[in-house]
């Protein structure tokens, strides 16, 4: 099996002296739904982050794709990112200047896709958001924030999916909605995912989960 992510003794110390990671490994394998879980502060977001190659490590290694992250250039990462990964930020950082079909059209548009705007409208119908097409951000509902957050991790239909609590601001019946339709993009698509949630309701959909505590995974 094609392994998307691997891990290999991950440290993170933050400049303030907190050890948000203590050497965890983990691997991901093409086609896997991987839960990560584990109480606030014990490091979920600092792991997600680090393997997107958003921040780096104080020690240790992450291979994605099979390349060592330390040995990209930065525009080399940036392209590896922009062509298979999408990234759901658990604090969404929508454009605050655009509306919602703008957020999501500006990101196919970068990326040179045809038909962003047929693609947004598609995704955010799905999400049920078609009748706030032209509001901002800030217009919104922490939970239509959120929506919007995925519908646009999901513009480039990345072969992976980093998604940092990603229906922390929904309830459970949106919740189990947005996991069923990462499992559809699974199914139809061969997408991988990896999704931080505190949501034990959430965890049947879940092939594999692992589990932080104190910045370590824990062992069972
Ligand atoms: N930029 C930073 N500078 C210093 N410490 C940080 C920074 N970011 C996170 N931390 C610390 O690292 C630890 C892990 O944080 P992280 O955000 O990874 O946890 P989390 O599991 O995602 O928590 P939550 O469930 O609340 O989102 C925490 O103790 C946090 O205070
Ligand atoms: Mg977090």
């Amino acid at each position: 099996m094609n392994r998307l992510i691997q891990t290999i003794d991950l440290w993170k110390e933050y400049s303030n002296g907190v050890y948000a990671l203590r050497g965890v490994n983990i691997e991901v394998f093409e086609g896997e739904m991987v839960g990560l879980m584990g109480p606030s502060g014990s490091g979920k977001s600092t792991l997600l982050h680090l393997i997107a190659g958003l921040e780096k490590p104080t020690r240790g290694k992450v291979y994605l794709f099979g390349k060592d992250l330390s040995q990209l250039k930065e525009d080399e990462l940036s392209q590896l990112r922009q062509k298979h990964v999408g990234f759901i930020f658990q604090f969404y950082y929508l454009l605050e200047d655009f509306d919602v079909l703008e957020n999501l059209t500006l990101i196919g548009q970068m990326a040179g896709i045809k038909k962003p705007k047929e693609k947004a409208l598609e995704i955010l119908e799905y999400l049920r958001l078609t009748h706030r097409l032209h509001h901002r951000p800030s217009q919104l509902s922490g939970g239509e924030q959120q929506r919007v957050a995925i519908g646009r991790a999901l513009m480039l239909e990345p072969r992976l999916l980093l998604a940092d609590e990603p229906t922390g601001n929904l309830d459970l019946a949106e919740g189990k909605r947005i996991f069923e339709l990462f499992l559809r993009l699974r199914e139809e698509r061969s997408m991988t995912l990896l999704v931080a949630t505190h949501n034990e309701e959430l965890k049947i959909f879940f092939d594999k989960i692992d589990r932080l505590k104190d910045g370590a995974l824990e062992t069972w």
